[in-house]
């Protein structure tokens, strides 16, 4: 268990109005240099934000910036140089706490997928709560049917990971991971390769899902539709090393639907989000190009 520190008043970007008040992610001047006896590499520099309890976050910013190197801080893969993240006020991550625990309270949905394909879809989503001893195989088991059934997955709790579409496939990770009930699950670019259609069809999945638990979503994507048609804000990040550049707000009222894509408002917010973007990857790629003269 982490040593409890309280958090008093808040920094760098603030905290949506969104909130449930479970799974609030303070990010405070995060610092995070690789190797900094070899190769040093500043990937985030003295970087806040506040993210809301139950508030979707998407963060949006040019390739290599240090987007998953924040993710990963959050999820405890690895620790930061320096700066503090908190969860609830407790802290993860930073001074006196060199790496954040990986804990049932924070789940990762990897790019690639995870699923084991020699299982079904029900013994993957049960398979957590038994390995860490937290239900009974028959428990998880009768809960994974039913979670799969909520979102949607009829019929298929007992196909093999291999047999079904990558979009069950890719939802049914989504209920694996929300299984022990976290606060807060993290994701990065969980639908890149995914075709338009099925990927309109995972977006009302997650929010779907996102209305029912009202679990806190740190989301990293390139697609700034999606960004937009997902999220209460998308935090726009500098190029490399990444820091808050702009915050775009998200008032559009939910449940939303596909009709949102051609409205007025969608466009100019997908437009503000893009300016800003192609302001970093300029500049990201006129350093790449000094750094290769
Ligand atoms: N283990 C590591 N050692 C050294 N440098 C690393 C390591 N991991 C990442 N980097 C570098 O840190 C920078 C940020 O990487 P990161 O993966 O966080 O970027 P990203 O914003 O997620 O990029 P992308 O959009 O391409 O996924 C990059 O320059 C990357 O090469
Ligand atoms: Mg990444």
């Amino acid at each position: 268990m982490a040593e409890a520190h309280i958090i008093d008043t808040p920094s760098g970007a603030p905290a949506s109005q969104a909130g449930t008040g479970r799974g609030a992610i303070s990010i405070r001047n995060v610092t995070k240099i690789y190797d900094p006896e070899g190769v040093n590499v500043m990937a985030v520099d003295d970087c806040s934000m506040e993210i809301a309890g139950g508030e979707v976050c998407m963060i949006v910013g040019p390739s290599g910036c240090g987007k998953t190197t924040l993710l990963n801080a959050i999820a405890g893969f690895h620790s930061v140089t320096s700066g503090a993240i908190y969860l609830d006020g407790e802290l993860l991550c930073g001074p006196g706490k060199p790496l954040a625990d990986q804990g049932a309270d924070r789940v990762v949905v990897f790019q690639n997928g995870a699923l084991f394909p020699w299982k079904t879809l029900a013994d993957n989503v049960a398979y957590g709560p038994v390995v860490q001893g937290r239900m009974t195989k028959a428990e998880a088991r009768e809960k994974a049917h039913q979670m799969l059934e909520e979102a949607g997955l009829h019929g298929v709790a007992d196909k093999y990971a291999g047999e079904v579409s990558s979009g069950m496939a890719r939802r049914a990770e989504i209920v694996r991971a929300l299984i022990n009930d976290p606060k807060v699950l993290l994701l990065d670019e969980p639908y890149r390769a995914m075709d338009a259609l099925t990927k309109s069809i995972m977006h009302e999945a997650l929010l779907e899902v996102y209305d029912r638990t009202k679990v806190t979503i740190f989301f990293i994507t390139h697609d700034l539709e999606e960004a937009i048609f997902l999220g209460d804000r998308v935090i726009v990040m500098t190029t490399r090393p990444a820091r808050t550049k702009k915050i775009v707000d998200v008032k559009i009222p939910r449940p939303r639907d596909y009709k949102l894509l051609s409205s007025e408002e969608f466009r100019l917010l997908v437009g503000e989000a893009k300016d800003a973007v192609h302001e970093e990857a300029i500049k990201a790629f006129e350093a790449g190009e000094r750094e290769l003269a």
